[in-house]
């Protein structure tokens, strides 16, 4: 869907800038004609001349200068999508507050054409609470936003706020414009969070998962065209293109995976959910003077193993296991057990994996032949986002090999 689809691509002064000339570069190789607009800031990182060669036109800096007497309209009025690539902080904030001092902003509030955002900053940055208020006051807008993911920044610093790959934020452009991305036309199912089973009105047995690695999975396969069903437990952000069904509960849960399962294509079951619930909640709150209240628990239902035992033909079914023991031989009896096709397996007591963290490493463990042991492929820590890409490359991988041949 780029063919011939015009992009103003919008550049600011981070030091990932450079990167947005390969953007440029694959853009354009995909047949799209491409905008350049660079800010003052961004003229400190790269020069006029690499990316107006890479684009489809020369570069525009200015409001003032320009052969065009009114460019704050044009190039927005005549947009497929606008690009930003990277973001900075100052962007970000200049969008969300409307705030059209320069070329770039005066486009992005100059268009009804989708808009897509890749900021890059430090972590500090990136975590600050205005960066994080106006990125969703972006979103709530509508404007598609691509996280930025965690490795190697300036000065030597690693943490999350590195400009997404040029490879993603192609394939987000594209997904935006209706390109038919590599899930197009499937309906993915995601469960995500941990359940909360009542003990009284205010008390409740969680566990820790935080939902992000649900997330990334969610955004992930929408990223990759498919329609997404997002069952989850946490309030995070919406990523574009998913429908949440909240739940809290394991019941609720099971309810809500038995309902949308059947008729999906893929299944990613990475909520933690509870193995124990109170066999009744009390009425009210247990007062401290009632004494030491006697909490009698039950078995929740095993959604993942029911989910294994009604998969329909054609469905790839991925089960998570967080585990503290042997990873590997436990993940795989789960994977034989509740008959899966894929189960990504963490060791949580390893650090910054799992979670609530933002990154995890992981063993993907593939289901064999009959008779034949397991294929294994470890990632090792990075991103929940990068997790998650390796996740549905290996169901990609799964449906191909369902595929009879033609
Ligand atoms: C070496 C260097 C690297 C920088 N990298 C970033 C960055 O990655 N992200 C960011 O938001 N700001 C970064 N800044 C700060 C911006 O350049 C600064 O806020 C500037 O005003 C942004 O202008 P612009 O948004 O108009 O391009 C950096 C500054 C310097 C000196």
């Amino acid at each position: 869907m780029l063919a011939g689809k015009r992009i103003v691509l919008g550049v600011t002064g981070g030091i990932a800038a450079y990167k947005a000339v390969e953007v440029s570069r694959r853009l354009v190789d995909a047949g799209a004609h491409v905008v350049p607009v660079m800010t003052a800031g961004a003229e400190h990182f790269i020069g006029r001349t690499t990316l107006s060669a890479l684009a489809s036109e020369p570069v525009q800096t200015s409001l003032w200068d320009e052969a065009s007497p009114i460019p704050h309209t044009r190039l927005g009025q005549g947009a497929d999508l606008i690009l930003v690539a990277p973001a900075t902080a100052r962007l970000l904030a200049a969008y969300a507050a409307g705030l059209s001092t320069d070329l770039l902003t005066n486009v992005l509030l100059a268009t009804r054409a989708p808009v897509v955002v890749c900021p890059a900053m430090h972590t500090e940055m990136w975590e600050h609470p205005a960066v994080q208020a106006n990125i969703a006051t972006l979103r709530a807008r509508g404007v598609h936003i691509v996280e930025p993911e965690s490795g190697r920044l300036a000065g030597g610093d690693v943490g999350a706020g590195r400009l997404a790959a040029p490879e993603h934020i192609v394939a987000a452009v594209d997904a935006v414009l209706g390109g038919a991305g590599e899930l197009a036309g499937l309906h993915v199912v995601v469960s995500a969070g941990g359940t909360r089973e009542p003990i009284d009105a205010v008390r409740v047995i969680a566990n820790r998962s935080s939902g992000k690695q649900g997330y990334a999975v969610a955004a992930e396969a929408a990223a990759r065209g498919a329609r997404v069903t997002l069952v989850s437990t946490v309030e995070l952000p919406v990523p574009t293109g998913c429908t949440v069904v909240p739940v809290e509960t394991a019941a609720q849960m099971q309810a809500a995976m038995e309902a949308t399962a059947p008729g999906a294509d893929v299944v990613v079951m990475s909520a933690a959910v509870a193995d124990f619930r109170p066999v009744a909640a009390a009425e009210g709150k247990i007062k401290k003077d009632q004494g030491i209240p006697q909490i009698v628990l039950e078995s929740t239902p095993d959604i993942l193993a029911g989910l294994g035992a009604a998969k329909p033909a054609g469905q790839v079914l991925v089960g998570f296991a967080a585990e503290t023991g042997d990873l590997v031989a436990n993940a795989t009896g789960k994977l034989e057990r509740k008959r899966l096709d894929l189960i990504v397996a963490n060791d949580v007591s390893a650090p910054g994996v799992g979670f609530q963290h933002d990154t995890n490493a992981v063993t993907l463990l593939r289901a064999g032949a009959p008779g034949e042991p397991a294929a294994a492929t470890t990632v090792a820590l990075t991103d929940k986002r990068s997790i998650a890409r390796a996740v549905l490359d290996a169901v990609v991988e799964i449906r191909r090999g369902q595929t009879p041949p033609a």
